[in-house]
């Protein structure tokens, strides 16, 4: 079946909760091996029990994306999960630190450009000798609608998030003679991170006004996107940011 992972080995960052925890949920009930690692070890742990008392196939390890030794352990884990190869990555942990740009501290930008784009790059070369070579390789990076439009107070997450974009564009075209595709996924969804907008009576109507479809995804809808760019049937698509925001960028 063309969305079938069966025989794959995942990896997906910050899965802890949030997207990431619904994107390794719905790679196990595809078939795959996933690896669900988080800064939050026992986060992580937390989901990999979950999903394999569901009969899916999962462990978990402490991943701080910004650690190169870490991703390396994690990624030799992953790689013992299957036939030695770890099919897809999923770079999707996240953090956030919002402040005007005049208020904003240099280690508040520094931090957050850290986890976000220097983690994704990290993971990514961690990942890239076990990848395999026969187009079943995939790196999944997640953007922002604040990295494609840009965001009021959040400087830092959005110039992560565009770095992000040119991350996903550069590795699809260099990492294309490999049959590896790259692509990015620009969500929105109600987790832990988008708490204080959807809570907050005020931002909460003013975010939603910019939304088409006026309301907030659960993480459930997100995640068949992330299987479907793991999956053959996104074989021939690289390089490409997708939105799946119920139309807040159009
Ligand atoms: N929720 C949204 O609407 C939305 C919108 C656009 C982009 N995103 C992006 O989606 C991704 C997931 O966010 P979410 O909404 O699920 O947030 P979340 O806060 O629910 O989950 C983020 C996870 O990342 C983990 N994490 C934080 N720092 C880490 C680090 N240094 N190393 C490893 N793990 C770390 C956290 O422990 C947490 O489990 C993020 O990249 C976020 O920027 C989310």
């Amino acid at each position: 079946m063309t969305f079938s992972l069966t025989g794959r080995t995942a990896i997906v960052t910050g899965a802890g909760a949030g997207l990431g925890a619904a994107a390794a949920r719905a790679f196990a009930e595809a078939g795959a091996n996933v690896l669900v690692t988080d800064i939050d070890a026992d986060a992580a742990a937390c989901v990999a029990r979950e999903i394999a008392d569901a009969g899916g196939r999962a462990e978990s390890a402490p991943l701080d994306v910004r650690s190169a030794e870490q991703a390396a352990a994690a990624v030799t884990q992953a790689a013992a999960m299957g036939d030695g190869s770890v099919h897809i990555l999923v770079n999707n942990a996240g953090a956030i630190a919002p402040a005007m740009f005049s208020k904003m501290e240099e280690e508040a930008f520094r931090r957050i450009i850290d986890i976000h784009l220097i983690g994704s790059w990290v993971c990514s070369k961690a990942v890239l000798p076990h990848l395999p070579e026969d187009g079943t390789g995939r790196i999944i990076n997640v953007t922002s609608a604040a990295g494609l439009t840009g965001t009021i107070g959040q400087a830092n997450y959005g110039a992560a998030k565009a770095g992000i974009v040119g991350l996903t564009k550069s590795l699809a075209k260099e990492l294309a003679r490999q049959k590896v595709t790259v692509n990015a996924v620009a969500p929105l969804a109600a987790t832990a991170m988008t708490h204080k907008v959807r809570t907050d009576e005020k931002l909460s109507s003013a975010n939603l006004a910019r939304v088409a479809m006026a309301r907030w995804a659960e993480p459930e809808e997100i995640a068949p996107v992330f299987v479907f760019f793991a999956s053959d049937a996104a074989s021939y698509v690289t390089g490409q940011v997708l939105p799946v925001d119920g139309g807040l960028v159009i």
